[in-house]
């Protein structure tokens, strides 16, 4: 189509629908700019953690396999990282199903994991369906305590300097994902505690500049140092004992391959 028959189409779309301009706004390419332009210094570095002795048994469960559902490498990633530093403490920001806390509450003392209340996704205007969905995997677990409220207004008071890994995974937007990081700054126990985000990726190699602006406009400029992309995940770790990774390179051949086994399991209805 010629162009100029494009931008006369484009336009009278956009006038007949101008939600339609949130789309071109938030197109990664225009955070990608900015991110580039805020932190010209920065190479992103990726670090590859299923090269670690604790990785040679990994065992996914629960996994629905269903919309919007994090990879397994992301929670073999929570795993492994609860396994290799002794995470007592652990506090998500984001539930939904439950599926990422059930997959680390075995590996930890105590799990903690807030989400809007049911009743602030209804007025959202979400499902019925979507709702009920909320804690299906987690809401049994002895050592799991679920927290209702909104990350931007929550009480974080009695639980800050308790907690050794910190999760966010909730909205995505670069305001949110920005105040959730400052928020969590004040949980970490002390400076080993490690805090990962998800969906800092689009997909297992290409950044989410929308997610990754928001991270390190929250961080202090000191901690930018040990953030890392992690390779074969969608998931971006603070993780202060990892002295350096590698720069990112996009479309490199496959330097690993993985054997998977799935096995389908019953759950009470
Ligand atoms: C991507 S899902 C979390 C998935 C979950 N961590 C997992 O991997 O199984 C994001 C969840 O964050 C919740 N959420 C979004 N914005 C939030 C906010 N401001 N405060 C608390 N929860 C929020 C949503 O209701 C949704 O259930």
């Amino acid at each position: 189509m010629n162009k100029i028959i494009k931008l006369i189409k484009a336009l009278y779309l956009l006038l007949k629908r101008p939600a339609l301009l949130n789309l071109i706004l938030k197109e990664d390419a225009v955070y990608k700019e900015k991110f580039e332009r805020n932190y010209k210094q920065i190479k992103l570095q990726e670090i590859s953690v299923l090269d670690w002795p604790e990785a040679q048994k990994i065992k996914i469960v629960p996994y629905a396999f269903l919309s919007g559902s994090s990879l397994p490498t992301d929670f073999a990633l929570l795993q492994l990282l609860c396994r290799r530093f002794q995470v007592e403490n652990y506090f998500e920001i984001g539930t939904w199903r439950g599926e990422s806390i059930a997959n680390v509450a075995p590996f930890v003392k105590q799990a903690y994991t807030l989400n809007l209340p049911d009743e602030s996704l209804r007025h959202m205007g979400q499902t019925e369906a979507y709702i009920a969905s909320h804690r299906f995997f987690s809401e049994h677990l002895s050592n799991v305590t679920h927290l209702f409220g909104d990350s931007a207004t929550f009480d974080w008071q009695p639980y800050v300097r308790k907690m050794d890994l910190i999760f966010i995974d909730g909205d995505h937007s670069t305001e949110a994902v920005e105040r959730d990081t400052r928020n969590t700054l004040r949980l970490q126990k002390n400076q080993e505690s490690i805090i990962v985000w998800h969906d800092a990726k689009s997909d297992t190699e290409y950044p989410r500049y929308e997610v990754l602006l928001g991270i390190y406009n929250g961080l202090p400029k000191t901690m930018h140092q040990h953030v890392y992309l992690v390779k074969n995940s969608l998931c971006a770790v603070f993780l202060p004992q990892q002295p350096n990774g590698d720069f990112i390179e996009i479309n490199a051949l496959p330097t690993k391959s993985f054997e998977l086994t799935i096995k389908q399991i019953n759950i009470a209805s």
